[in-house]
């Protein structure tokens, strides 16, 4: 079980961070790739942005693509190591400030118009998403949006191998009735895979309520994850890789 201990034994001063987790990304090519072919696509309407937050940053291989978007940005992680790194990487940034947090309080700051993580909370279990999501929804700016990478586990058959420590308690739909029973409106949720597993994960973009009173959320399962990178990868221009 991936708890607030598990991640942070497992990404703190004992970790191999000699890549700034590049190779997570060897699927699309490069972060570059995976960025501009995967994610960017997803957010292109809420960037630039006047303010964003990043949970759980690492050693900023998203935080690059979204400093320069904005006016103001923060960056939490529960590791004191991957602060540090992001605190060195981006000392030229006067805009984006870093903090240590316990994996459940979220610092002061905001309105965002933009709360990202990606490749990080598909280790946090269900009790971290209920501090969260209450806390993301306060700090939302009218209009906002948060985009959040977590597990589909809980949907699965529990009895499945666990290869890449997904939280076996968070699913799409949990994640769904959770923002909506805390005052937000679920715009996407993107069920995808990882590697062979299908529906492993999902990306969930959610708002306020009061920004988005009309909308119904819209639900896609996309099998087709792994293939799209193979595509992003081999299409990729040479300096991109
Ligand atoms: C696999 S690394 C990924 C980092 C970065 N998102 C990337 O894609 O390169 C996971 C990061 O999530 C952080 N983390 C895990 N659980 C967290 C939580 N509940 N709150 C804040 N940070 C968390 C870890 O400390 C670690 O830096």
């Amino acid at each position: 079980m991936p708890n607030i201990e598990w991640n942070l034994a497992a990404w703190s001063s004992g970790r191999d961070w000699s890549g700034e987790g590049e190779a997570w990304s060897a699927p699309w090519g490069s972060s570059e790739a995976q960025w501009f072919g995967m994610l960017y696509p997803r957010l292109h309407r809420w960037l630039p942005a006047r303010s964003v937050m990043e949970i759980a940053p690492g050693y900023g291989r998203w935080t690059r693509f979204l400093v320069p978007n904005c006016a103001a940005f923060v960056g939490v992680d529960l590791s004191a190591t991957a602060i540090q790194a992001c605190q060195q990487s981006f000392a030229a940034a006067e805009h984006a400030r870093f903090h240590r947090n316990d994996g459940l309080t979220l610092p002061p700051g905001g309105p965002f118009d933009l709360v990202f993580s990606f490749d990080s909370l598909v280790h946090a279990e269900l009790e971290v998403f209920e501090a969260y999501v209450p806390q993301i929804l306060a700090n939302l700016a009218p209009g906002g949006v948060a985009f959040l990478h977590h597990s589909n586990l809980a949907a699965l058959d529990p009895a499945m191998d666990n290869p890449h420590h997904r939280a076996r308690s968070v699913s799409a739909v949990k994640l769904r009735q959770l923002v909506e029973a805390s005052g937000g409106a679920v715009l996407v949720q993107e069920v995808i895979s990882w590697g062979a597993i299908v529906q492993h994960d999902c990306m969930t973009l959610f708002g306020r309520q009061d920004s988005f009173p009309q909308s119904q959320p819209v639900l896609l399962d996309n099998p087709e994850t792994w293939r799209e990178a193979r595509m992003i990868q081999q299409f990729q221009a040479p300096w991109n890789r």
